[in-house]
């Protein structure tokens, strides 16, 4: 009750606008689906990235409209209250939301992904303890029941394990705690105790009756999965997170899925599995972008802080050959073909606005200029393609690794900047090597490839060193890879 007759009678909305509204929110869930399809389609490819967001942030405007205008108009006498509600919370949410994300520094995206993906676990617990405190059971027989009491269990399953997986990532991602992976003594077996444990749980949940008898076992079914989703992902080195946000994204997804099915509410239910599954495949890219198992990610213990594998511990003693801004400037000036391939290292220096520059130039000066993007280059899916797009680099000079791979050697020049492992070619050359089988781009068959990293010596993410950098017709251009273009493109 609001408490306030006024505003109740106020929105005791005439039979006929029930029922249109009925069917409003139908069409409007439906519609919003098929937003949120064309949002991922468009995703998919940098050219319409923006459409496709704009979808996304469509499809959820009608769907917030839907609800609130459907509690309006329910006869619930709390309807006002809990419109005045959503309203507040929308605010409040869409203020912190705005503030953050102009705040946000690219390198600190995967942290903020982790830690929204953490919201989503929590309110999927939170949905499934309300839909069950408010009516254990739906006041359904048989079967039925049965499923609604399942799904609410599995719901908080899910979500607890993302609530804790997520902020461990959180914590790890943004070094508030150690990246190493914690290996107690028969961890998996310890996961394993607990995924049976939550299960037997899930039993006991949909077999009991009422409130009294059922909050027991969801309360410890809740503890159980929280202490697993940290588990699972404390045992997880820093450096496969990303995997792991993509996989936590994956659960967040179904999660949403389950509480929908336990509201009722299909278009939950749609965006649910939606994410669930595009996490799922994304996943699945980064392992094989990485050329690391699934399985092998998710049982954890590799990897430490920061330099996950050595090579022997031995950096290789062979001659390099070093050049000069002016000297790259004139070889750029006086090539048919080049092609730039970015990697972590670019992201650091924040190259992408000079090297966006540098592209322009080349372009105006009848060079063809394009870039060639491995998959997991830098750290985090798309990390190259979002920061070339804000430096506004044409869409169609960006290729993807597969589709350029095959052309490197018809090209003049390749520009390396501050990419490592994805141009290493020991991965596709010494079966011994620990990133043996990964993809790489083959740059190595370029007629010349210059490589912008800081210095000799130092190795990228797997701690592999490469023998690209002492080929015969590897130029190194040692120093920042912000300072470096910038000093092509004076020379230029
Ligand atoms: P890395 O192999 O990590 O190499 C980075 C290179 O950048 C190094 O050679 C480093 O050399 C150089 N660098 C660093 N700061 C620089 C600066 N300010 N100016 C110029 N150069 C600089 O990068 P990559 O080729 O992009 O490979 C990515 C790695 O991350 C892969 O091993 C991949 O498996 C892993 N990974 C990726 C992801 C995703 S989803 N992208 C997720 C997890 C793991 P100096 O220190 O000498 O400068």
């Amino acid at each position: 009750m609001t408490g306030n007759s006024f505003l109740d009678a106020a929105v005791q909305a005439p039979a006929e606008l029930l029922e249109i509204l009925a069917h409003f929110e139908s069409l409007a869930y439906l519609v919003a689906a098929l937003l949120f399809i064309l949002a991922l389609a468009g995703l998919s490819r940098q050219k319409t990235a923006q459409r496709g967001n704009n979808f996304g942030i469509a499809g959820m405007a009608l769907a917030l409209v839907a609800v609130i205008l459907v509690t309006v108009a329910s006869d619930n006498s709390g309807a006002v209250l809990a419109v005045l509600l959503m309203v507040a919370a929308l605010a409040i949410g869409a203020v912190l939301g705005v503030r953050k994300a102009r705040s946000v520094q690219m390198t600190e995206m995967p942290q903020l992904v982790a830690m929204l993906h953490s919201f989503v676990g929590a309110a999927a617990v939170l949905v499934a303890f309300g839909s069950f405190l408010t009516a254990p059971g739906q006041a359904t027989a048989g079967a039925e029941n049965t499923f609604h009491m399942a799904e609410t269990g599995l719901a908080v399953f899910i979500g607890a394990v993302t609530l804790t997986g997520s902020v461990i990532a959180y914590l790890k991602l943004a070094a508030k705690i150690s990246g190493k992976p914690l290996t107690l003594p028969y961890r998996n077996m310890l996961n394993l105790a607990m995924v049976i444990a939550s299960l037997a749980l899930i039993v006991w949940f949909t077999t009991s009756e009422g409130v009294a008898a059922g909050i027991v076992p969801l309360v410890i079914l809740t503890i159980v999965s929280l202490v697993l989703g940290l588990h699972l992902v404390m045992a997880i080195g820093g450096g496969d997170m990303p995997v792991v946000i993509s996989m936590l994204n994956s659960y967040s997804g179904w999660a949403a899925a389950m509480v929908g099915l336990t509201l009722g509410n299909d278009l939950l239910i749609i965006t649910g599995a939606l994410v669930g599954s595009s996490g799922a495949y994304l996943s699945w890219i980064m392992c094989q972008g990485m050329n690391r198992s699934f399985v092998s990610v998710i049982l954890g213990g590799y990897g430490t802080d920061s330099q996950p594998s050595t090579q022997g511990g031995e950096a290789i003693q062979l001659e390099h050959t070093e050049t000069s801004p002016e000297n790259v400037a004139s070889l750029l000036k006086n090539a048919k073909s080049v092609v730039i391939t970015p990697g972590y290292g670019m992201a650091v220096a924040q190259a992408q606005f000079p090297v966006a520059d540098l592209t322009r130039k080349l372009i105006d000066a009848g060079v063809d200029v394009k870039f060639g993007i491995h998959p997991v280059a830098g750290r985090m899916p798309g990390h190259m393609n979002v920061l070339l797009a804000e430096a506004k680099v044409p869409y169609d000079a960006v290729y993807e690794m597969d589709e350029i791979n095959d052309d490197f050697g018809d090209v003049d020049v390749v520009l390396v900047i501050g990419a490592n492992d994805t141009v290493n070619p020991s991965a596709a050359t010494e079966p011994s090597s620990p990133i043996a089988g990964m993809p790489v781009l083959h740059v190595w068959e370029a007629g010349k490839v210059i490589v912008s990293k800081r210095k000799m010596g130092s190795t990228g993410y797997s701690g592999v060193d490469n023998p690209l950098f002492y080929n015969e017709n590897t130029d190194m251009l040692l120093g920042d890879a912000k300072e470096s273009v910038e000093a092509i493109i004076a020379a230029l």
